[in-house]
C-alpha cells in the first residue's frame, strides 16, 4: 500500500485492515517490533495518516462523514490495541529482568579472609609471655649496629671468626648489621644500674643461607644481673622456660661451651623431638638438640660495660626463634617462614 489510495479503496478495505492491525500488534513480540507495527498504521506515511490525507477527496458529504467516522474509530482502535500492547510488552520485559537479575539472598557470602600472625610472632610472643612471666623485662636495640657493641665491648677481638666478612654484613668498617642479639646486654648496663633482668627479641643478620640458615633471623638475648647470681640461677631460669615452652617431660642438659661474652659458657641442648632421644638424622644420632647458647657474665664485659665485677655477677643466654620454631612444630626448612605460602602459614 504504497501509493495513496482512492477513498473508495481504502473504504473497501476497512474490514481487512480491522483484522489485520490485529494480527500485526499481537504478533508484535518485542517493543521494537510494536514500534515498527505503530510506524506501519500511524507513522508520517502510515495506512492510516494516508487515510486521512484521502478524506479531502471525497465530495459527498455523507461518505465523507461515514468515511471519517469509521477512520476516526480505526484509527482509535489501533492506538489502543497498541497501547494495550506495549504495556503488556513493558510488563513482560520487567518481568523478564525480574528473573534474570534477581539476587539470591540464600547464596552463601563470599568469605573474606582473616590473616594471622607470622609463626615466628606466634613463637616470639609466647617466648616473651614466659620471660614476663618470670618477671624479666623487654629491651631492645639498633639492628644497625657499632661494630663496638656488637663486637669489641662483648669481648670479641679483631681476628675473631664471627667477624669474617662472610658472617659478617658490614655497613662500613665500624657499622655492622647485628649478627645476633648479645650488643643490647652492652647498651643497656651502660643505660642502667644492677638489679637487671631483662630480654632482648629481635632480628639478627648473618651472611648464611641454606636449610636452616636465613641472612635475617631472629633471637631472644637475656640478661640478668644482680649480687650473688650464679649459675644456679641460670640452670633454673632456663630449664623452667624449656620445660614452658617445649613441654614437662622435655630433657634438658647443659654442656660446657665457649662465647667471648660469658665465662663459663653452656651450650643447652634438649632431648630430640624427633626421635624423643633414640637418635636420628636430625640430631645426628646424640639423641640431644642444641637450642641455645648461654654462660656467665665475663667479668671483662662487665668492666667494659662500668660494672664492678668483684661486686656483680650474672648470667646471659641467646636463643633462636626460628630453631625453637622449628624444634616445637617439627618443621625441617627455615626457608618455609620467608617463602609466605599461605598453605604453610595457615596451620600455625
Ligand atoms: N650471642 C650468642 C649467639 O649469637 C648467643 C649467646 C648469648 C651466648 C648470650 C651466650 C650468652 O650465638
Amino acid at each position: 500500500m504504497d501509493e495513496l489510495l482512492s477513498p473508495e479503496q481504502l473504504l473497501s478495505s476497512f474490514s481487512q485492515l480491522e483484522s489485520e492491525f490485529r494480527a500485526d500488534v499481537d504478533g508484535a513480540a518485542d517493543l521494537a517490533a510494536l514500534q515498527q507495527v505503530k510506524t506501519k498504521y500511524t507513522g508520517k506515511k502510515g495506512l492510516l495518516t494516508t487515510g486521512m490525507k484521502a478524506l479531502s477527496s471525497i465530495a459527498e458529504p455523507e461518505r465523507k462523514k461515514e468515511f471519517g467516522r469509521r477512520l476516526n474509530d480505526l484509527k482509535r482502535a489501533v492506538e489502543e490495541a497498541i497501547r494495550g500492547r506495549e504495556i503488556l510488552l513493558r510488563e513482560g520485559e520487567k518481568e523478564k529482568r525480574l528473573l534474570t537479575e534477581k539476587i539470591d539472598i540464600t547464596l552463601p557470602g563470599k568469605a573474606v579472609p582473616f590473616g594471622r600472625r607470622h609463626p615466628i610472632n606466634q613463637v616470639l610472643g609466647e617466648i616473651k609471655d614466659i620471660f614476663v612471666s618470670m618477671g624479666f623485662g623487654i629491651e631492645d636495640g639498633p639492628e644497625v649496629e657499632l661494630d663496638h657493641y656488637n663486637f669489641e665491648a662483648l669481648n670479641i677481638p679483631k681476628d675473631h671468626p664471627a667477624r669474617d666478612m662472610q658472617d659478617t654484613f658490614y655497613v662500613s668498617d665500624d657499622v655492622v648489621l647485628r649478627t645476633h642479639t648479645s650488643p643490647v646486654q652492652v647498651r643497656v648496663m651502660e643505660k642502667r644500674r644492677p638489679p637487671l633482668k631483662i630480654i632482648a627479641p629481635g632480628k639478627v643478620y648473618r651472611c648464611d643461607a641454606d636449610v636452616s640458615h636465613t641472612a635475617m633471623f631472629h633471637q631472644v638475648e637475656g640478661l640478668m644481673v644482680d649480687t650473688g647470681i650464679s649459675f644456679s640461677d641460670l640452670k633454673g631460669v632456663l630449664e623452667l622456660f624449656i620445660h614452658i615452652f617445649f613441654g614437662k617431660e622435655t630433657p634438658v642438659r647443659f654442656r660446657p661451651s665457649f662465647f667471648p661474652f660469658t665465662e663459663p659458657s653452656a651450650e643447652v641442648d634438649i632431648g630430640c623431638v624427633f626421635c624423643r632421644g633414640k637418635g636420628c638424622r636430625v640430631c645426628k644420632t646424640t639423641g640431644w638438640l642444641e637450642v641455645l647458647g648461654s654462660g656467665l657474665v665475663n667479668p671483662r664485659v662487665f668492666d667494659m660495660a662500668g660494672y664492678d665485677p668483684s661486686r656483680y655477677s650474672g648470667f646471659a643466654f641467646g636463643m633462636g626463634v626460628e630453631r625453637m620454631t622449628m624444634l616445637k612444630y617439627g618443621i625441617d626448612d627455615i626457608r618455609l617462614f620467608y617463602e609466605n605460602d599461605i598453605r604453610f602459614l595457615r596451620q600455625f
